[in-house]
């Protein structure tokens, strides 16, 4: 399986910054083995398509709906006019402080579908969580709560994004990994049969330049999600560089 390696700007990112979109998107040419995409502030996406040709720009979130009286959301529909071609759905910073439910995960990924954009579904346990020894029951009734039944494609990835590892510096140890990864791809078989061999199984949190070749080299860790380490093309480059290496 080709590796996807995704940035996730989060709310980083103003006119200024397209120097860095454009210089990522070149960067991403020299690695032609790498699927890879950069997810944006809406506010940015058209311009840094206009900027970019062909470099996947993505959204990091969706409304469920098509259209309607919600002041202030963003629908699938609107992301992939404004030229997107994915999205991050349930991210954990979303889930938290929006407070989106599995449902609202599930439902924003199928509009995501119907919109015709490939969806990143994020899964992830706190660490309390991690602690009380309950990581795997909680992210996989995420994983069966969060995605459509119509999950089967190339169109979904799953992004195992463990809480306390974003943005903190703090990597899970690839063993975890590897466990999780393997929990979450037998339950996407158990699902969807031979499609869920298909589903991207992304690993975010902290990964970077030092650490990316040993997370892409744990088996069932097809990408990364990458928040900080995705700012900048000089960060972005060794993690490209990995995954390149780890498919070859
Ligand atoms: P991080 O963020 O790489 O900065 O930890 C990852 C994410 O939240 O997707």
């Amino acid at each position: 399986m080709r590796k996807f390696i995704v940035g996730n700007w989060k709310m980083n990112g103003v006119s200024r910054d397209l120097d860095e979109i454009t210089a990522i998107s070149d960067l991403a040419q020299l690695y032609p083995s790498v699927d890879s995409a950069v997810c944006l502030p809406a506010t940015l996406i058209t311009r840094a398509v206009t900027a970019v040709g062909a470099f996947p720009i993505g959204g990091q979130d969706c409304h469920m709906q098509r259209a309607g009286a919600h002041t202030g959301c963003i629908s699938a529909d609107m992301l992939s006019d404004a030229g997107a071609v994915l999205t991050i759905v349930g991210h954990s910073e979303r889930r938290a402080a929006q407070r989106e439910k599995d449902s609202d995960v599930c439902a924003k990924a199928e509009a995501a579908k119907s919109a015709g954009l490939k969806a990143i579904v994020c899964v992830g346990e706190t660490l309390d969580e991690r602690e009380a020894g309950k990581a795997l029951e909680v992210v996989l009734g995420q994983v069966a709560s969060s995605l459509p039944d119509a999950s089967a494609g190339t169109w979904l990835s799953v992004a195992y994004e463990p809480v306390w590892a974003i943005g903190t510096g703090r990597v899970a140890e690839p063993a975890d990994v590897a466990d999780m990864h393997a929990a979450i791809r037998a339950a996407l078989v158990t699902r969807f049969g031979a499609e869920g061999e298909k589903i991207r199984i992304l690993y975010g949190g902290s990964m970077n330049g030092d650490n990316a070749a040993q997370l892409l080299a744990v088996p069932n860790v097809d990408g990364g999600l990458i928040g900080g380490a995705s700012l900048t093309a000089t960060k972005f480059q060794p993690i490209l560089a990995a995954a390149q290496a780890s498919g070859e």
